[in-house]
This record gives C-alpha cells, sequence and structure tokens, in this order.
C-alpha cells in the first residue's frame, strides 16, 4: 500500500493572536506541524504533502528544510479544497491519508488501524464520542448504525446536532475515488466553502462502507486553535512523556513538574529527577544521574553517577562520570568537565575543559580556560579573558593551587604545581612548582590615630 500524507495546515488560526502561523506554535518545543510530519514519517509513506496558506511562508522558512512537499492554497475555501489543491500528488492507486497540522497528538497505532480500514470499497474515517460535540462535524448513522454521511454543526438539524459522535478530520481514503469525488463537491452549504465530509455521502452512495475507528484516547484527536488549547495540549503532552519515561526507569519526584522539551537520546539505569526540571534539545542521561529541583539542561551529556544539584543551568556541556555540578551553577556551551570534577555555587564556566578531579566550588568565571587535573580553583577567580576585542585562552596545568580572588588575566599559563597566593592578578605566566603571587606587602602603621567624630555640645543645660 502506497501511503500519500496530507497535512491540511492552510488554516488562519486567527484565535491565536498571533504573529506567527498557528502551525508554528509548539508543543514541548516542536512545532505543531513537525509533530504531524513525524507521525507521517514514522508511518513511512511514499510522500508527504503540506498543504499551507496563511502566513505559509514564515512556515515554509521555518520548516521547508523537512523532506515534504508544499503546496500553497492561496483562498481558503475548506477542508475539500485545501485536498483538491493536491489533486496532481495523488496516483490513483495510492492511499490518500488525511492529517491536519493543528491536530498534534494523534498516535501512530491510531493511525495505521485507520489505514487498514480503507480499501478498495471501504474509506476510513476516524471519530470520537465527545460530552460536548460543539463545533464539530457530526457523523449520521442509519438505524442499523451504518455511517451515511457527516453534517457540519452549522448546517445541522438540532436533532443532527444532539449526536455526540464527531468527525476528527482524519481520514484514509484510495486516490481514484477521491479524485472522482473531489470533482463533485460544491459549496453551497452554510459556510459557502467546498467540505471534504461531503465525500462521505457521496462514498456512500457508491456502495461504500464507511470504516469509522477511533482514537485510543480522545485526547489525540484534539487541535489547538488559541493558547488555552495550546497550553492544555501541552500539558498532556508532558504528563505523556513523563509516563514513557518512568517506564523506562527514570525516577520523576512530580512527573506533573517535569518538561521535556526535546528528546532524552541516551537513558542509565536509576535515574531521579526532582522537581521543576526542564530538559531541552538532546540530553543523554548516564546511570544513576541525579537532577535536583529546577534545574534547566540544554543539549547536555550527564555522565554516570553526576549529580546536578538544585538551581543550575547548563547549555551544551558534557559532564564526566561523577561529577558535581551546582547549586545554582551555569555551565556555557563546550564546556567539558571530566571525571569527578566539582563545580560549585555561582560559578559560570564556558567553553572550558576542566580535566580529571579539578575543583571550582564557588563564586568563579571560568572563560575560555583549560584547566588540568587536580587542580584547585578558589574562591572568586576569575579568568579575564576579554580584553575588549578578542578572548585569550587561560592554561592551568595539573596540580596547581590557584588561591581565591586571583584574576588570571588570558592569555596566561600557570605552570604544573604552582601556586598561586590569594589576591593576586597574574598577568604572566608562572613556573611550575612555585609560589607566585602578586599584591602588595601588608603594612602596618604604629601610632596612627583613627579619625573621630567631633562631640556635640549638649543644648539641655
Ligand atoms: C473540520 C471538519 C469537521 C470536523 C473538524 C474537526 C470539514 C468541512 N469539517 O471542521 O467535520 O469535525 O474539522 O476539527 O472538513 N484547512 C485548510 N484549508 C481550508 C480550510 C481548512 O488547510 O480552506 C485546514 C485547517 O488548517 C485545519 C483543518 O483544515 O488544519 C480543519 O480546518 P478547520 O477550519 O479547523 O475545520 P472545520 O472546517 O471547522
Ligand atoms: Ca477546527
Amino acid at each position: 500500500m502506497e501511503v500519500i500524507a496530507l497535512i491540511l495546515a492552510a488554516g488562519q488560526g486567527t484565535r491565536m493572536r498571533s504573529g506567527l502561523p498557528k502551525v508554528l506554535h509548539r508543543i514541548g518545543g516542536l512545532c505543531l506541524l513537525e509533530h504531524v510530519y513525524r507521525l507521517a514519517a514514522a508511518l513511512e509513506v511514499r510522500e508527504t504533502v503540506i498543504v499551507y496558506g496563511h502566513g505559509g511562508e514564515q512556515a515554509l522558512s521555518a520548516l521547508g528544510h523537512l523532506p515534504a512537499t508544499w503546496i500553497e492554497q492561496k483562498e481558503r475555501r475548506g477542508t475539500g479544497h485545501a485536498v483538491m489543491q493536491a489533486v496532481d500528488r495523488i496516483g490513483d492507486d495510492s492511499t490518500v491519508l488525511v492529517l491536519y497540522g493543528d491536530v498534534p497528538l494523534l498516535r501512530r497505532e491510531t493511525v495505521e488501524t485507520l489505514l487498514h480500514h480503507a480499501g478498495e470499497s471501504s474509506l476510513g474515517l476516524l471519530t470520537v464520542e465527545l460530552d460536548n460535540p460543539t463545533g464539530y462535524g457530526r457523523i449520521i448513522r442509519d438505524a442499523s448504525g451504518r455511517v451515511l454521511r457527516i453534517v457540519e454543526e452549522k448546517d445541522a438539524t438540532p436533532e443532527e446536532r444532539a449526536v455526540r459522535e464527531v468527525n476528527t478530520g482524519i481520514l484514509a481514503v484510495e486516490g481514484a475515488p477521491l479524485k472522482r469525488w473531489l470533482k463533485a463537491l460544491r459549496n453551497d452549504n452554510a459556510q459557502g466553502e467546498y467540505y471534504l465530509t461531503d465525500i462521505v455521502a457521496m462514498a456512500v452512495a457508491e456502495g461504500y462502507f464507511i470504516d469509522a475507528t477511533h482514537p485510543t484516547s480522545p485526547d489525540e484527536v484534539l487541535g489547538v486553535n488559541d493558547r488555552r488549547q495550546l497550553a492544555e495540549l501541552e500539558r498532556i503532552y508532558q504528563v505523556h512523556q513523563a509516563r514513557a519515561l518512568m517506564e523506562r526507569g527514570v525516577t520523576l519526584r512530580d512527573p506533573a513538574r517535569f518538561d521535556l522539551r526535546g528528546e532524552i537520546v541516551e537513558l542509565g539505569r536509576d535515574v531521579e529527577i526532582d522537581v521543576n526540571v526542564i530538559l531541552e534539545g538532546r540530553i543523554a542521561l548516564g546511570d544513576e544521574a541525579r537532577i535536583g529541583p529546577n534545574v534547566y539542561l540544554k543539549d547536555t551529556v550527564i555522565g554516570p553517577g553526576v549529580a546536578v544539584l538544585a538551581n543550575s543551568v547548563i547549555e551544551g556541556a558534557v559532564i564526566g562520570a561523577g561529577s558535581r555540578v551546582g547549586p545554582f551553577a551555569r555551565l556555557r556551551p563546550e564546556s567539558v568537565l571530566a571525571e569527578g570534577v566539582h563545580i560549585g555555587n555561582f560559578v559560570e564556566v564556558k567553553q572550558s575543559d576542566i580535566a580529571v578531579g579539578s575543583k571550582v566550588n564557588h563564586l568563579s568565571y571560568i572563560g575560555d580556560a583549560s584547566i588540568g587535573r587536580g587542580v584547585n580553583v578558589g574562591a572568586g577567580t576569575i579568568t579575564c579573558n576579554y580584553d575588549g576585542v578578542a578572548k585569550h585562552r587561560t592554561i592551568i596545568e595539573d596540580g596547581a593551587f590557584i588561591g581565591s580572588d586571583t584574576q588570571l588575566v588570558a592569555p596566561v599559563r600557570v605552570g604544573r604545581n604552582a601556586t598561586i597566593g590569594a589576591g593576586s592578578t597574574i598577568t604572566r605566566d608562572t613556573p611550575e612548582d612555585c609560589l607566585t603571587l602578586s599584591r602588595a606587602r601588608q603594612l602596618s602603621v604604629e601610632g596612627w590615630k583613627r579619625p573621630e567624630k567631633a562631640r556635640k555640645e549638649s543644648c539641655a543645660e
């Protein structure tokens, strides 16, 4: 079976009140349209056709890299009209799967079942029973329960409106009859639109069986029309992801306070994630990694046994086994920590390598640096990496000890096992195994008197 996925995405999305086309809004960090695209890709369809319209140039420039055929629907004249735009792409022997660009949570299994129900004499239709069917097309069945047609709410009689089974809009149908029916569509209805849904009555008239299937959960077919629905779908999506992670063996302290906006590309055993953690992009988590509360991680590799403590912000970093980062640490892109490194509170690291067992525990800035093994960087140490024009590197060799409140004015190298006295400003390379310090000698002035305020005269007497 050769499947062509048609993603309808020309809707205006007025109710989003946004400068962005609706399908570019995100759920779980991914555009609505990309969710639908990925579903089609997972089904290994032959071709994906995206029918775009309002603001489509923006969508094209954001998602044009996806291997899909983009077709513009210049005027928005209904779902039937949208499908007509793609008619040249539809082979007679192919099966056409109609998807909506603003329905992002549809599951692959559901669509696979739907596709099995489309055949030479049957049309697969995804329907769902809703407590409140307002706004949807209603599924009209005969006394024996056979689907006869779909009536849009605006065209429906009060009895028809009482029906709670609705059309999700998702359907699967063979190419040849679809093209025949599209030609016969008319727009003499309440909205003056070409309704794709009218093909159902045409199919029935030709003796087709309408095979209505249902999604596993009604959440799957929820669409996004406004920001409220966007937020609702985000939550549903996150709950699914949290469950999936727990099934993969992760301890989530509270699955309701967890957000994954990307994917976990590697996952070890017994990972623990505390509350309010946001994971973005591509994340790897090694065995027994522990992520503390309120941590933000983006595109980061967390090695086995690593502890990321509360309120740390980490982006584009690699953290070696058994390291400890935070609380309140910030690792910026290209920070590479080897095994057993400690990065403590209010420490910022950028584009730096820190080798095995080194420690930067308090209030420091390490930028454009290479730090060797077993180095201790004292509190308040700053790499002065920027001269206002260019960035320069600081190299600290194995075993060095940097006293607190040191400024390392780059480019500069601190030799192996060197010790830097606290409060030093280091502007030149320092030799191995020596104490180097650059601070004024301490002196005490004898006989010096602290100035005193003149006594106020009492005016009471
Ligand atoms: C449509 C169905 C309705 C169903 C509902 C489910 C028709 C006539 N009605 O309703 O039975 O219950 O979906 O949500 O099909 N689109 C275009 N071009 C257009 C019009 C729509 O690309 O000219 C796209 C939209 O971007 C959207 C989808 O088609 O992704 C559905 O459009 P929308 O206006 O939301 O659906 P309704 O017509 O209200
Ligand atoms: Ca709609």
